[in-house]
């Protein structure tokens, strides 16, 4: 079987999967101390990894009747993510492997959400359409085979994760802002205000950027006292404007591919009103389960799958990298460092 491990960004994961992409255990350990902070600390992310790691593994061990005599392969996120938080999960990738002779496969973290699609008992083949929606990052990618995608489009500034947590923000509300975003804008009208969807972003990239601005302007001049009263109208506006966004992206996608089938991966897939929305595009939809698209280690096992093994002692040297993407994958410059800015920059600060 193969040991996978992820720890990009704040979820300490391990996971173990067969050959064959079925889950034979998936164990995420979320740090919650960065609340307190309202975004990610980097540093923080990198202590908590190192104290866990050992244990998350040694759980999925459990649930999965092994140990690791019965692992083949070792599986490890390589980046993009957080630079100290990676070297944590590599080098203990490294370590298990080399003490045992073991190959060692490194994954790249997007390819991970693309590849989450592909494990069973239902796999979604290729060819699709993959919209890729989190915290670090947000793309559009057509995935013709396992072992990569193209880059069709992503985002030129925020990733919709990233805005849906600064409006939650802006909004009084928790950190991380999707799930309580969503559960106040449930309660209000979405179309009591509206929010720009940025149209004029050519192609099929993202902008963020306007629609955060135009709520804090929104609730600037309402005032404190008047935009309290109207959060959830204000939550339900600014939802469907970053919905809508993501979803006439992913339609135009499906449009200029001329395919008919789309998969989500990230956080923001867990969002129900993205959901539905694009259950109206007549495209056949597919959607991890919820653990599945939030960061775990059953998808880096799963892309590894596909990825050329090092042999031992090949991967010692092996270095993460913060940004950028694997060479494979044939991406605008616009598009790279679209994902770039996502996954660092926004991430490396403590508030958010
Ligand atoms: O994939 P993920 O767990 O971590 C990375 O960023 O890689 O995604 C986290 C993001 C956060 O921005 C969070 O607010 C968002 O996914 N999210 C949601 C929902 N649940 C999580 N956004 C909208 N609606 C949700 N229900
Ligand atoms: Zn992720």
């Amino acid at each position: 079987m193969i040991l996978a491990l992820e720890t990009s960004c704040d979820d300490t994961a391990a996971a173990l999967v067969s050959p064959r992409g079925e889950l034979l255990a998936d164990v995420v350990s979320s740090q919650a101390a960065h609340s307190a902070y309202g975004g990610v600390v980097p540093e923080l992310a990198a202590r908590h990894h190192l104290e866990r790691i050992g244990e998350v593994i040694g759980e999925a061990l459990r649930q999965a009747g092994g140990a690791l005599e019965d692992v083949e392969l070792v599986a490890v996120t390589r980046g993009p993510g957080l630079i100290g938080a990676l070297l944590v999960g590599l080098a203990t990738a490294k370590a298990l492997a080399a003490a045992r002779r073991l190959p060692l496969a490194a994954v790249d973290h997007l390819q991970g959400h693309v590849a989450a699609n592909f494990l069973g008992p239902e796999p979604f083949e290729p060819p699709f359409v993959c919209l890729l929606a989190s915290g670090g990052h947000t793309l559009l990618g057509r995935v013709d085979d396992h072992d990569g995608y193209r880059t069709l489009g992503a985002t030129l500034d925020d990733a919709a994760g990233e805005a849906i947590d600064k409006g939650a923000r802006l909004l009084g509300l928790g950190y991380p802002g999707g799930p309580e975003l969503e559960r106040l804008a449930a309660q209000g009208d979405p179309e009591a205000f509206s929010f720009p969807i940025a149209e004029r972003v050519p192609g099929l990239d993202f902008s963020f950027a306007g629609v955060k601005t135009s709520l804090l302007y929104r609730v600037r001049d309402l005032g404190e006292r008047v935009a309290g009263e109207r959060r959830a109208d204000l939550a339900a506006g600014y939802q469907r404007a970053v919905v809508e966004a993501l979803a006439r992206r992913a339609e135009r996608a499906l449009e200029q591919t001329g395919l008919d089938r789309l998969a989500l991966g990230g956080g923001v897939a867990a969002n129900g009103v993205l959901r539905e929305r694009l259950a109206t595009l007549g495209a056949t939809v597919h959607v991890p389960r919820p653990g599945l698209c939030t960061d775990n280690a059953a998808m880096i096992g799963s892309a590894a799958r596909f990825v050329p093994a090092l042999p031992f002692p090949d991967y010692l040297g092996l270095d993460a990298y913060a940004t950028g993407q694997r060479p494979q994958c044939t991406a605008s410059p616009a598009a790279i460092s679209g994902v770039e800015g996502a996954s660092t920059g926004a991430r490396a600060r403590p508030a958010r």
